[in-house]
């Protein structure tokens, strides 16, 4: 495939994530690099673009990020979003003021539809602004090219050199048509032909894993996610039963989750899998366990355990296999990390696994281009449609201590209200949804009986990114359906609740 990538240099901004899927959207590949990356790193990249990102920072700050000021000089086109803008133009020349208060919010901005970044538009435009510092006065041979009522450059071009600046945000919905402008950069400024497309990379990454790993031995942890799942059938479709796949049934799957995964991988590939009960050593070492962090040391620690034991079995391999998609690296990358709970992905680093080499075939991709992949080489739709299912399981879910019993309780009433949901053709509008089993039990009545039972609260939401998510509106009659039928259907619940908490203050999960 013709090398083709655009390179985002990461300033600290809150959209930086954003403004790389809508580059991959208009099918060109693109990285988010720190804004320390060196000008030979860049060179080596050869980008056909560069988009410097928003960030927090003043440019007169004393920790103001800047980039290696050499960027100029590749003959490369560069747009500068919000405070990449101010950082360009400060940097060639102009100047940047802070205004008495802040910019925030949809604005009218008149544009200079002549300019190839606003080819397409009207004179005028609804962008998201979100500042304080503003450019001032532009940089020699630089044109105004926007401007509102309170920004009076609003945007900037340099046509001879393709240097671009805007000061509000093309990448976000509130900017309306911004995705045409970042196409407008891409596809028309720097010429990329839009060469990234799933299916090529599919081809590719299976020819390269295939000259990569010839005819050893790659091993893999596979979860029954989508990530894991994906990587498996790349490396099977690339060196067939030399991939060893082991799948850890610790219990906390949910309800015909793990008899769904072996038949895929043992009718539908050629790989070796293996499967480990390990149902009764996780429930071993999870009774009495009722805080939220400690389950989840246990369930990750032990995850590892059975993985290790299972992997020497097997002896050395050359290769391990691992599903890391590409937020995970931007994330550990630019050391953003969560402390409010501690996330075990299954498929952590074991220790005293004997291998050469890690391969990440997916850990360019994001998570919809990830499906994407998934489809192309063959795996059902509910598997690449699944919703994400944390690490922990359904040990998160239930609140108290695990037993067998309330195991199977949720694992009814969950299928219950997943069943529903698809049933009302609401799966596609949904981020997540699930049940949780309290450890409060309330009075009820059943027939003429008094009942003194269990409380499931279920819990739906609507999210990108996981890091917010609003409570879902489902329809009452919809509730009312599921609420039914569990009752009816499972033993020991009495009682339903619908979790109407948005996150923050929230979190998705109950621990
Ligand atoms: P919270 O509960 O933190 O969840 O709002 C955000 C998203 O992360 C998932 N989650 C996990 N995923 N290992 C995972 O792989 C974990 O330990 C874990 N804990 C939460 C959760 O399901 C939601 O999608």
């Amino acid at each position: 495939m013709e090398k083709e990538e655009i390179l985002i240099i990461d300033f600290g901004g809150q959209y930086n994530q954003l403004i790389a899927r809508r580059v991959r959207e208009k099918n060109v590949f693109c990285e988010v690099v720190p804004h320390t990356v060196s000008i030979e790193k860049i060179k080596e990249k050869d980008p056909k673009g560069i988009i410097f990102t928003g960030g927090p920072s003043s440019i007169y700050a004393s920790d103001a990020p800047k980039c290696d000021e050499r960027v100029f000089e590749l003959g490369v086109p560069i747009l500068g979003i919000c405070y990449g803008m101010q950082f360009m133009a400060y940097t060639l020349g102009g100047d940047v003021k802070r205004a008495d208060k802040r910019e925030y919010g949809q604005m009218e901005v008149k544009l200079n539809n002549k300019s190839k970044l606003f080819k397409g538009f009207e004179d005028t435009n609804i962008c998201l602004m979100s500042h304080t510092d503003y450019v001032d006065i532009l940089p020699e041979g630089f044109k105004n090219i926007a401007s509102s009522n309170t920004c009076k450059i609003a945007a900037m071009e340099n046509v001879e050199k393709d240097f671009y600046g805007v000061q509000f945000h093309p990448e976000v919905n509130h900017t309306i048509d911004g995705d045409k402008i970042i196409e407008n950069f891409v596809i028309d400024i720097c010429g990329c032909k839009a060469l990234w497309k799933m299916d090529y990379f599919t081809i590719n990454t299976i020819e390269k894993l295939k000259e990569k790993i010839k005819d050893k031995k790659a091993l893999c942890a596979l979860s029954g996610g989508v990530d894991s799942s994906v990587a498996a059938v790349l490396l099977s479709k690339a060196i067939g039963n030399n991939l060893t796949c082991i799948f850890v049934d610790h219990g906390l799957l949910r309800k015909n989750e793990v008899e769904e995964v072996e038949k895929i991988f043992t009718e539908k590939f050629d790989v070796n899998f293996v499967k480990v009960d390990a149902r009764e050593r996780f429930l071993k070492k999870l009774k009495g366990v009722t805080s939220p962090e400690k389950k989840r040391k246990i369930i990750g620690e032990e995850f590892i355990r059975v993985f290790e034991e299972e992997a020497k079995k097997i002896g050395k391999v050359d290769y391990l296999v691992q599903g890391t998609i590409y937020p995970d690296v931007i994330e550990s990358g630019l050391g953003k990390s969560s402390v409010i709970k501690s996330h075990h992905n299954v498929g952590g680093l074991p220790e005293h696994v004997d291998f050469k080499e890690i391969v990440e075939p997916l850990r360019d991709l994001f998570k919809d281009e990830v499906r994407k992949v998934g489809k192309e080489v063959g795996l059902p739709d509910y598997l690449v449609n699944r919703q994400p299912f944390p690490g922990p399981g359904l040990a998160i879910r239930i609140i108290g201590d695990k037993k067998k019993k309330k195991l199977d309780i949720l694992k009814d009433a969950d299928y219950i209200f997943r069943d529903e949901i698809s049933k009302s053709n609401l799966d596609k509008e949904l981020s997540q949804y699930f049940a949780v089993l309290t450890d409060t039990r309330s009075v009820g009545v059943m027939g003429d009986e008094r009942t003194y039972d269990y409380m499931v609260a279920l819990r739906a939401v609507i999210t990108d990114d996981f890091m917010t998510a609003k409570f879902a509106q489902i329809p009452y009659d919809v509730l009312d359906r599921v609420s039914k039928r569990i009752v009816n259907e499972v033993e020991h619940v009495n009682r339903i609740v619908y979790d109407i908490t948005s996150k923050p203050p929230a979190t998705i999960e109950w621990e």
